[in-house]
């Protein structure tokens, strides 16, 4: 099996990042969060001698999905959301595949676990490759989480997500969070079981205390 490609793009005002992911073997790519500048990403693609094959969503707020509509109209692919998403959240597209942590996903040969991780939106999802990369969308951020006060948020479910499921994962696995709000555009588990605040938290009331200041 081919070593997944990963290539991270900080796009948008709110500082994305978006993410180009290949099997380097059959040249097929997934684009992780179509949002704010799909010109660029398929020109990206293009470049590095790809063709889009499949979209993934991590949640479907609007910074992330703002280019969905368009990617699809130049590329008619299926789009992986959660099941789970919060439905005013759904883009009101064709062409939408439902998943659960039951499913896996694939680009090429490389196939992806999804881990359900709720709290930030109903419909979070991460993304797990083969190399312990793991594409955590607005669930893990280098230093941060996710906000939990948004509609469809839930702290306390967040706290599950962050600390049942993502920090069950090996110290090695390696972060692609979506956004670019850390010192690092990456970081590992391991270091962020060290300096993440909100991977600190001894109970879940601490960690009510420490996201949402009660
Ligand atoms: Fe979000």
């Amino acid at each position: 099996m081919s070593r997944l490609l990963i290539q991270q793009y900080e796009i948008g005002p709110l500082n994305n990042f978006l993410y180009l992911l290949g099997d380097p073997e059959t040249r097929e790519m997934a684009v992780v969060d179509p949002a704010w500048d799909v010109d660029f990403l398929c020109r990206e693609a293009k470049r590095l001698g790809y063709k889009i094959t499949k979209v993934f969503l991590t949640h479907a707020h609007p910074d992330h999905v703002n280019g969905l509509e368009k990617l699809l109209t130049l590329h008619k692919v299926p789009v992986y959301i959660s099941k789970f998403e919060y439905p005013p959240l759904r883009p009101r597209l064709q062409g939408l595949v439902d998943v659960t942590s039951k499913d896996k996903l694939s680009v090429g040969k490389i196939t992806f676990d999804i881990l359900h991780t709720p709290g930030h939106t109903p419909g979070c999802q991460c993304f797990l490759g083969p190399q312990d990369q793991l594409i955590s969308g607005d669930t893990l951020f280098i230093d941060g989480c996710g906000r939990c006060d948004l509609p469809g948020g839930d702290p306390a479910v967040m706290y599950h997500s962050l600390y049942e499921v993502l920090m069950k994962l090996p110290d090695e696995t390696v972060i692609y969070p979506g956004h670019n709000y850390g010192a690092t555009p990456t970081d590992t588990m391991g270091r962020q079981k060290q300096t993440n605040p909100y991977l600190q938290c001894r109970s879940l009331k601490e960690f009510l205390v420490e996201r949402m200041g009660f």
